[in-house]
């Protein structure tokens, strides 16, 4: 199983997957947990030139490019050869970050997303878990967290608000493969809606 988590910058998703890994765990799961940009060797390399640096460094159209390279590399090297082995792989983010950072928080380029998906990617998540958040508080969480990979939280709090439009506007699309969790809550109620909607999906 294929379980992706999504949201806008802050919004906790690692603690989240840190949590529901554990929780898999204890239930004798086989778990993997991965990120993008990265996961992989190669994809960890494209990661640093992506979220490292000035915000305009990139055009989103370049950007498209180099998520999509990131993205083959790590479904070649880790993510298809865990599902093989039965394993649960849990993604921080996935191909729906294009889909709204590139796609539609930055202009109307939605159709090249979705036309180099179709032809590099193809897979898509059995789950996507997205946590839905104050962008104010979610941003200034991200950006106190002094990673040095804040290029996309640079971009502003205009911009975040687009992208949590954005990926409500993808959980009505597509209610039974995206899921919105409320993350304006505490830690403990977060992991359990999230824990509660794995376990549904399970076989
Ligand atoms: P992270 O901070 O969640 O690790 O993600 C790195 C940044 O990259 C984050 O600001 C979101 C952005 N991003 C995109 O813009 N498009 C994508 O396809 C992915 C995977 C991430």
């Amino acid at each position: 199983m294929f379980i992706t988590f999504e949201g806008i910058d802050g919004s906790g998703k690692s603690t989240q997957i840190k949590l529901l890994a554990d929780a898999l765990e204890v239930d004798g799961r086989d778990v993997v947990r991965t990120r993008e940009p990265g996961g992989s060797d190669g994809a960890e390399a494209i990661r640093r030139l992506l979220v490292e640096g000035d915000p305009g460094r990139w055009s989103a159209e370049t950007e498209i490019l180099l998520f999509t390279a990131a993205r083959r590399d790590h479904l070649e090297r880790l993510i298809e050869p865990s599902l093989a082995d039965g394993k649960i792989v849990l993604s921080d983010r996935f191909a729906d970050s294009t889909r709204i950072y590139q796609g539609a928080a930055r202009g109307e380029l939605r159709d090249i997303v979705d036309r180099l998906h179709a032809l590099m990617i193809k897979r898509e998540p059995d789950l996507t878990i997205v946590i839905d958040m104050d962008p104010d508080a979610a941003l200034a969480r991200g950006l106190a967290r002094g990673s040095g990979e804040d290029r996309f939280e640079e971009f502003g709090a205009a911009f975040q608000h687009k992208l949590r439009a954005g990926f409500q506007a993808l959980a009505k699309a597509e209610p039974d493969r995206v899921k919105l969790v409320d993350g304006d809550r505490d830690v403990e109620a977060v992991a359990a809606d999230i824990l509660a909607i794995v376990k549904a999906h399970l076989p």
